[in-house]
């Protein structure tokens, strides 16, 4: 046996992929599971940029490139950048990594000091406090209830900035919520943030496309507080809005020292990102406009007629996603009860009942920091969600 570091020691295994392999072992002994935990569309990768990932393997596009990137990707991200929040960035300011959660690994790891504190508020993205403590960082992290639509405001960010305060971390759509910032509390925090020159921020913008008020895109700090540019990141990557999950391509654009120190740890650590799926994530961003604007019409009605289903439950409450393709669901009503004399205390022991006597995969409030919650992921078809809703109420039924 090996004697492992402090690090080892002290990681956790990310738990939607715990819950994964969990679901997996079940199904694989014969069990019909539902799985709703993974953030993974269930849509294939558009036509064409898995045409452009086949044709590179063809014409030998197989090799190491920059470690940050192609340049034509680089483009390619900072105008689509401009297209969607007005910002323009050189090739510089901007690099690719594999996939966006390593992006943000990265940049913690050039921005955090040791005892550095990140503001991380609930619920958050499950993988956030992790890293920031992988970065020898302290996530400082501040409660949004239900009343404060789960988000950060002015107030609470004022109170938890201090002097070891490095960086903002957010994610508007927000996974777990599904809900956004509006431009007005965006203005709102900026004007706190303006404050405090030391702490950047950084704009998780994953399902920035994915929005479900007609519009294109999600609002964004730099569209109301150009002024912060200098110490602003803005992440993104072809996972969601492109279904690209499994090519592993994430890029950020921001101030150039941070951008080039990241690219320096890419080229000591990973290396360049798969010059085959730089080659597909290009064709996706010149092409693939159409695509997720049926992408989005398709979420609005599992949307739609996800809500319905779960408002026959009366002991759940969920909030109407605006973006991302997430349920968050209330299930306070629910705790305190049994299921065959097991009382079910937190958000895991009712996840964990579901799964193991329902087939049903679900991701616990706890593991995004809020007690008494649950997440669903509505990236698979209606059908599929109203055979867990159906499961869901039967478990219910049998609370006492
Ligand atoms: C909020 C958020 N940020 C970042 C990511 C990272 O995505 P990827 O590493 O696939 O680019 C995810 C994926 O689940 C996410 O939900």
């Amino acid at each position: 046996m090996v004697q492992l570091s402090k690090r080892a020691q002290n990681l956790k295994t990310s738990p939607t992929l715990f819950l994964v392999a969990k679901a997996k072992e079940l199904s694989a002994k014969g069990h019909d599971v539902i799985s709703l935990t993974v953030g993974e569309p269930d849509w294939p990768t558009f036509e064409i940029p898995s045409m452009a990932g086949i044709e590179a393997i063809q014409k030998n596009i197989t090799k190491y490139t920059p470690a940050s990137g192609t340049v034509e990707l680089r483009n390619a991200i900072a105008e689509k950048i401009k297209f969607e929040i007005g910002q323009s960035y050189t090739a510089k300011a901007v690099t690719v990594g594999s996939g966006a959660k390593f992006i943000i690994f990265a940049a913690l790891q050039m921005i955090c000091s040791p005892g550095d504190e990140v503001i991380i508020g609930t619920p958050y993205w499950v993988s956030y406090p992790t890293m920031v403590e992988l970065a020898d960082g302290v996530p400082h992290i501040i409660e949004c209830g239900e009343s404060e639509h789960f988000k950060i405001t002015p107030e609470k960010l004022e109170k938890a900035i201090n002097s070891k305060t490095r960086a903002l971390l957010f994610c508007s759509p927000s996974n777990p919520t599904g809900l956004l910032y509006s431009a007005s509390e965006l203005k709102a925090l900026a004007e706190v943030l303006r404050k405090h020159p030391q702490v950047t921020v950084i704009s998780d913008d994953m399902y920035n496309r994915l929005v479900f008020d007609g519009t294109l895109v999600a609002p964004h700090i730099l569209q109301v507080a150009p002024d912060l540019r200098d110490r602003t990141l803005v992440v993104n990557g072809g996972s969601k809005a492109y279904s690209m999950t499994g090519w592993r391509i994430g890029w950020a654009a921001g101030p150039e020292n941070l951008i080039t120190a990241m690219g320096d740890y890419q080229s000591q650590s990973t290396g360049s990102p798969s010059s085959i799926s730089q080659h597909a994530a290009l064709a996706a961003l010149k092409n693939c406009e159409p695509d997720i604007a049926s992408v989005v019409k398709k979420l609005i009605a599992r949307k739609e007629s996800g809500l319905s289903e779960l408002s026959s439950i009366p002991q759940f409450k969920v909030a109407s996603p605006e973006g991302a393709f997430y349920f968050w669901v209330d299930i306070n009503a629910c705790l305190g009860k049994t299921y065959q004399d097991r009382l079910i205390r937190t958000s895991k022991d009712f996840c964990d009942i579901l799964l193991n006597h329902f087939y049903v995969a679900t991701v616990p409030g706890s593991e995004c920091g809020s007690e008494g919650f649950m997440r669903l992921s509505f990236a698979v078809s209606e059908e599929t969600l109203k055979r867990a809703t159906a499961r869901m109420k039967e478990f219910i039924s049998q609370l006492a």
